[in-house]
């Protein structure tokens, strides 16, 4: 895994398939197709609305100003075929965990199963080690098996704290020490 930073451009790593860089305002479509394809079950200001929105020119919009993919959601691009295919990153802590970042992802369905995701996550987090965090954490759907193993095989373990919710399923807590 190689990584490079290019100030104020954000980062940019590379494996043996994959580069993960910032998005590209012509990606918009991507990212809407990776909202389309949400499980029913996410919340709904995760998914399209009623009206359409968030539509691509939003989107569009969004990556021209940075947002939220500046934070450190970077594009997956794979790099023999020169396609985006999701997000991968680290999303900054909130008041759950002060100054801890969240590893995020979330793939195309037409390329799961493929380790992408589990390739695309450990050079995040060898990104991070190596930019001194101590500690990650993620949230994953107790019913989102997919999500479950990659960061199992990534070392994240439950924390034990855990959020029911009697229509959507349980959300549970893991983190992986650095
Ligand atoms: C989670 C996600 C990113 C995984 O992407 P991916 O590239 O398919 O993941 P990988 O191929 O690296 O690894 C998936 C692992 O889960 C396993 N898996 C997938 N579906 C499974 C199922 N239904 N039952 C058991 N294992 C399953 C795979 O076999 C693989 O494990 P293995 O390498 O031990 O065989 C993708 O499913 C996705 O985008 N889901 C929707 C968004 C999401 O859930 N994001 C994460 C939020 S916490």
């Amino acid at each position: 895994m190689a990584a490079e930073v290019t100030p104020g451009r954000g980062v940019v790593l590379e494996t043996d398939r994959l580069l993960l860089r910032p998005w590209r305002v012509a990606e918009a479509v991507v990212q809407r197709e990776v909202w389309t394809e949400r499980d029913p079950r996410v919340p709904s200001h995760r998914r399209i609305d009623a009206d359409g929105r968030p539509t691509v020119a939003e989107l569009d919009d969004a990556i021209r100003a940075g947002w939220p993919w500046s934070t450190g959601l970077l594009a997956v691009e794979r790099k023999a075929a020169g396609d985006v295919i999701g997000y991968c990153g680290l999303i900054d802590g909130d008041l759950r965990c002060a100054g801890e970042s969240e590893l995020a992802f979330e793939l195309l369905r037409r390329v799961w199963g493929r380790g992408y995701a589990t390739e695309a996550s450990k050079a995040t987090v060898a990104w991070a080690r190596s930019s001194g965090h101590v500690r990650l954490w993620a949230t994953v759907w107790e019913w989102n098996t997919a999500s479950r193993r990659v960061l199992a095989k990534l070392g994240f373990t439950e924390t034990g704290r855990k959020e029911v919710d009697a229509v959507r399923g349980t959300t549970l807590d893991l983190a992986k020490r650095l």
